[in-house]
């Protein structure tokens, strides 16, 4: 039977089937093709979203956008401070306000409960553009990466390198483990992804012929390894206070050309960005100015080397959400 993902919500990758997922992910490198020769694609013509951003956002944002201006939608944009979303109403009764005027809704913010609390009661789809535990859209835009770069997905290695219990690590180790993508962690024993998580994804890689590795050693992490990933040390939402502990725990596992050279021949680097790979932006010059490191996550060397596939990863994000909202309000 064919995969019909019409009036789902994407909330999360598990609860999608590896047949569901890689439907996505070929209706985004379908859509990307379409972009690339100009030809129209306004298929939703009529129906309106909502963009509901409780974090700032630039790629998740300006992809929601375009994506549906390019099929053919009214798109509104909704800022931290202009709703009265959990401050004067209540998730559900927001919900059920945002339901009766658009056709989809999409959410960036804090709990995944706050995104399910939303499905639960819009009565239309709901998407989620980031939450503390998950970002899933970021997940076919990435694995349409990986795919492009290889040409397949299965057998492959991805090791993600330092905070490993953030929304886009938990959000690799579903994706691969329901992709047959072989998934390491690799990290301090203080920031790895939450038990009961790694069971789950165990289970489901069992079952497609790929295994999930928690390391604290970076050798032994990227050794074979067909991409390695990162993402920031410290995640919106989390205390400023936090940088010299996540700096003292995470520094060992930055990803370096050294590290690069001891991965697979022809590696990728991978990153959703933004990322602080130098000192122009004022979290980075702050940092610096601090702790003495110029640098975090991953060196600008490796970030600008042309095993870096990140502005692929941040183009494919706007197919990628384009090929959800398609698929969803079809
Ligand atoms: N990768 C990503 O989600 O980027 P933004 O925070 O800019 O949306
Ligand atoms: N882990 C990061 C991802 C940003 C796209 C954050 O939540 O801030």
């Amino acid at each position: 039977m064919g995969v019909n993902l019409s009036g789902r919500h994407f909330l999360k990758l598990l609860d999608f089937t590896p047949a569901e997922i890689t439907y996505l992910i070929d209706l985004a490198e379908n859509f990307k093709g379409l972009k690339r020769t100009g030809t129209p694609h306004a298929h939703l013509a009529g129906k309106n979203i909502v963009l509901l951003f409780e974090k700032t956002s630039t790629r998740t944002r300006c992809s929601f956008e375009v994506a549906g201006r390019d099929l053919g939608m009214g798109v509104v944009y909704l800022d931290p401070a202009s709703s009265q979303m959990g401050k004067k109403e209540s998730i559900e009764d927001t919900a059920r306000v945002l339901g009766r005027m658009f056709d989809g809704i999409e959410y960036r913010g804090y709990g995944q409960n706050i995104v399910e609390e939303l499905a639960e009661n819009a009565g239309v789809p709901v998407w989620n553009g980031l939450t503390t535990e998950f970002h899933p859209t970021q997940m076919i835009a990435d694995m349409l990466t990986l795919r492009e770069k290889f040409g397949s997905l299965k057998g492959l290695k991805l090791t993600f390198m330092g905070d490993a219990q953030n929304n886009v690590a938990n959000s690799l180790m579903v994706a691969c483990a329901k992709l047959g993508v072989n998934f390491c962690a690799c990290g301090p024993k203080e920031q790895m992804p939450e038990p009961h998580l790694v069971a789950t994804c165990r289970e489901i890689a069992a079952e497609n012929d790929c295994g999930i590795l928690l390391t604290e050693d970076v050798a032994e992490g990227v050794a074979g390894a067909n991409a390695v990933y990162t993402d920031i040390w410290v995640s919106m939402g989390e205390p400023d206070e936090i940088w010299a502990e996540r700096i003292r725990l995470l520094e060992p596992y930055r990803v370096t050309a050294d590290v690069m050279a001891q991965a697979a021949d022809g590696a990728i680097f991978m990153h959703c960005l933004p990322s602080y790979h130098d000192t122009k932006t004022t979290v980075g010059a702050d940092i610096a100015e601090r702790f003495g490191i110029e640098e975090l996550e991953c060196t600008d060397e490796v970030f600008e080397s042309k095993r870096s596939v990140v502005f692929d990863e941040a183009e494919n994000r706007m197919h990628a959400i384009k090929a959800i909202i398609y698929a969803t309000l079809k």
